[in-house]
Formats: structure tokens, sequence, C-alpha cells
């Protein structure tokens, strides 16, 4: 809220509080990007005991550090780690199976940057997700538009979720503005 020093709310921030609004306990949900886990942590706390989450991550050092962070919060049982692109999603659940799908791009904090997203695999990857997600559910992207190579990656996923809306999508986007570099962006579309 304004006045808060966390004025404007982070987009990930933004993206747990949608995505908490949309999952139920049982459900099945999917990161496809797992990076150090915090998205993780949050979809396995929502997926309650009998739910699932899947998490997808292409470098062996981003699925050991989320984990390890699933591991400490007690919660592995629930937690299928899948070390491939997300561009095979297909491969790895059903056609709307699942209530909520993250997608957070970039390159994993604290790591070397030159292992990013990258557009071609992005895309296919949300192609997938769009027929994986359940009707109801929901998608959330935070694309990086101040990364190297974040810019055409970021402008590559807003052309792709606009068209969406021709298939009765409701699409939204959200970032800060007047910032001294382009600021995250998140990107959130609901299937009807
Ligand atoms: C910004 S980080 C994700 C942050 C993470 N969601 C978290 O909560 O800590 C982006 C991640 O995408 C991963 N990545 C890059 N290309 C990928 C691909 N083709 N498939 C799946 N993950 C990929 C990187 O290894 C990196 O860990």
């Amino acid at each position: 809220m304004p006045g808060d020093s966390h004025f404007p709310p982070r987009p990930t921030r933004l993206a747990h509080d949608w995505i908490a609004s949309i999952a139920r306990p049982g459900d099945l949900l999917i990161d496809a990007t797992a990076g150090n886990g915090h998205d993780t942590l949050h979809l396995a706390q929502l997926a309650g005991p009998n739910g699932k989450v899947l998490a997808l991550d292409i470098q062996p050092a981003a699925i050991q550090s989320a984990r390890t962070r699933i591991e400490n919060a007690g919660l592995l049982e629930r937690v299928h780690f899948i070390q491939q692109s997300h561009a095979t999603l297909a491969d790895h659940a059903a056609p709307a199976s699942a209530s909520a799908i993250m997608f957070n791009l970039g390159y994993l904090p604290g790591e070397e940057h030159q292992l990013i997203t990258t557009t071609a695999d992005t895309l296919t990857a949300l192609d997938a997700a769009s027929s994986i997600l359940k009707p109801g559910g929901l998608l959330t992207i935070i694309c990086y538009p101040g990364h190297p190579g974040g810019d055409h990656e970021t402008q590559a996923v807003l052309d792709w979720i606009t068209t969406l809306s021709n298939h009765h999508w409701r699409i939204a986007r959200y970032s800060a503005i007047a910032t001294r570099r382009p600021a995250p962006i998140l990107l959130a579309a609901h299937k009807p």
C-alpha cells in the first residue's frame, strides 16, 4: 500500500498473492523455472499434503538449491523436481490438469548469468502451459526486460500472451514505472 516501504509491490509478491487466490489444497501446481525454490516453496505450501508440485529447471545448481529449500521446509514429498528444459513441459503434465503455472524468467540469482531462459524454449513452454492449465486456472510470467537478451524475450512473451485474448483469456500486465532500469513485468493470464 502507498507509504509502505515495499511500494510498489514486487512482481513476485503479486504473483504469489494471485496464485494463492486460485490454488486449492490437492491441486497440481507447476513452477516452470524453479531457480532457488522460492516460488516452488509457495506452491508446495498451497498444494497441501494431497497436492503435487512439478518444479522444472535446466540447471543442476538450481534444482539442488530448490530441493534444499523444500527439504528444509519438510515438504519434499509434495514436489517432483525435473532437471529439464521447460520446453519439455508437455511431457510431464496432462492437458487441463494444473490450476496454476508460474514462470520467473531470466537467470539464477547468485550464479553465472550466461544461463538465462531463451525465447524459443520459453514460447514452446508457454504453448504447453496454456493447454496444461485447467479452465479457471492462472498462468503467471515474470519477465526481465533489463537483462541482456531479456528485452527481446519480454517482447516475444508480450506478443504471445496478447494472442490469448482472442480465445477469451483475461490477461493483465503489472510493473513499476519511472525506474532507473527497465523494471520486471508481471504478466498473468486467466483461462476461461
Ligand atoms: C529468475 S530464476 C527463477 C527464480 C525462482 N523461481 C525462485 O523462486 O527462486 C530463472 C531460472 O530459470 C532457469 N532456466 C533457464 N532456462 C530454462 C529452461 N529452458 N527451462 C527451465 N528453466 C530454465 C534458470 O536456470 C534459473 O534458475
